[in-house]
């Protein structure tokens, strides 16, 4: 049996950058390594949770222990979690979602002929608040990459989306996307909480060990 302040439950976790396909051999994507959403996986199972781990393309293995979905582009990634949110008690999103996808995916490859290309792009769905308007929901956590005015930002995410945490993420030369550091900032309707700048995998245990205790006051089980 497992043991741990996730035990009994399962856990939904997105991570890793999507790819909008331009054409079939191009795409638009961003600097999303993966390390972040693994590290919560990761640190999830070692809190008991059964866990999915619905991934962008990323150079990374799944912790052991994980289920992992493999997904490339935005719309695969909302499908994924779509059909797997229903059977959890939290939604975890670490995933860079692209937010624009290219309008139409050209079926050949692009031949090299104009001096300038205009490429249009539309809205992807957001996944986050796709999960957070469904009733019943899970319990859901976002992040927020912010350059700058990190938590005023986040937290008209957290209003706008209607979550119950944000972890707000310093990003920008030398820290948050692709780096084995980051800075994290739990957010949530009434409060704050400096997490503080250490490895993803110490971020990840210490925002789990609070995921853990506001899931368990909301909902106990
Ligand atoms: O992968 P790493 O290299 O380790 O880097 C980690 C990270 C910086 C990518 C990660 O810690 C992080 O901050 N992830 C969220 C990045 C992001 O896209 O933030 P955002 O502020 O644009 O989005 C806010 C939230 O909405 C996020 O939880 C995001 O997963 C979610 N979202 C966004 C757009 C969309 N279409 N669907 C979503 O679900």
């Amino acid at each position: 049996l497992e043991r741990g302040p996730l035990a009994g439950l399962r856990v939904l976790v997105t991570a890793g950058p999507t790819r909008e396909a331009i054409d079939p051999v191009r795409y638009i994507s961003n600097r999303s390594s993966g390390r972040m959403g693994y590290a919560v996986a990761q640190a999830c199972r070692e809190a008991g949770a059964e866990v999915v781990l619905v991934s962008g393309p990323t150079a990374l293995a799944p912790p052991p222990g994980v289920r992992l979905v493999r997904v490339e582009s935005a719309a695969e990634m909302l499908a994924a979690v779509e059909a797997e949110v229903d059977a959890c008690a939290i939604f975890i999103a670490a995933a860079a979602v692209a937010d624009y996808r290219p309008a139409e995916t050209a079926p050949a490859k692009i031949k090299k002929r104009a001096q300038r290309l205009g490429l249009e792009l539309v809205r992807n769905p957001d996944i986050l608040a796709t999960v957070a308007r469904r009733r019943p929901r899970p319990f859901v956590v976002g992040f927020a990459a912010e350059t700058e005015a990190v938590e005023a930002n986040a937290r008209a995410k957290l209003a706008a989306k209607g979550l119950d945490l944000v972890a707000a993420n310093r990003v920008g030369p030398g820290i948050g996307f692709d780096r084995e550091d980051n800075e994290l900032t739990l957010i949530w309707e009434d409060g704050a909480e400096p997490l503080g700048r250490a490895s993803k995998l110490e971020l990840a245990r210490r925002l789990v060990a609070r995921i853990a205790e506001r899931h368990g006051a909301r909902d106990p089980a």
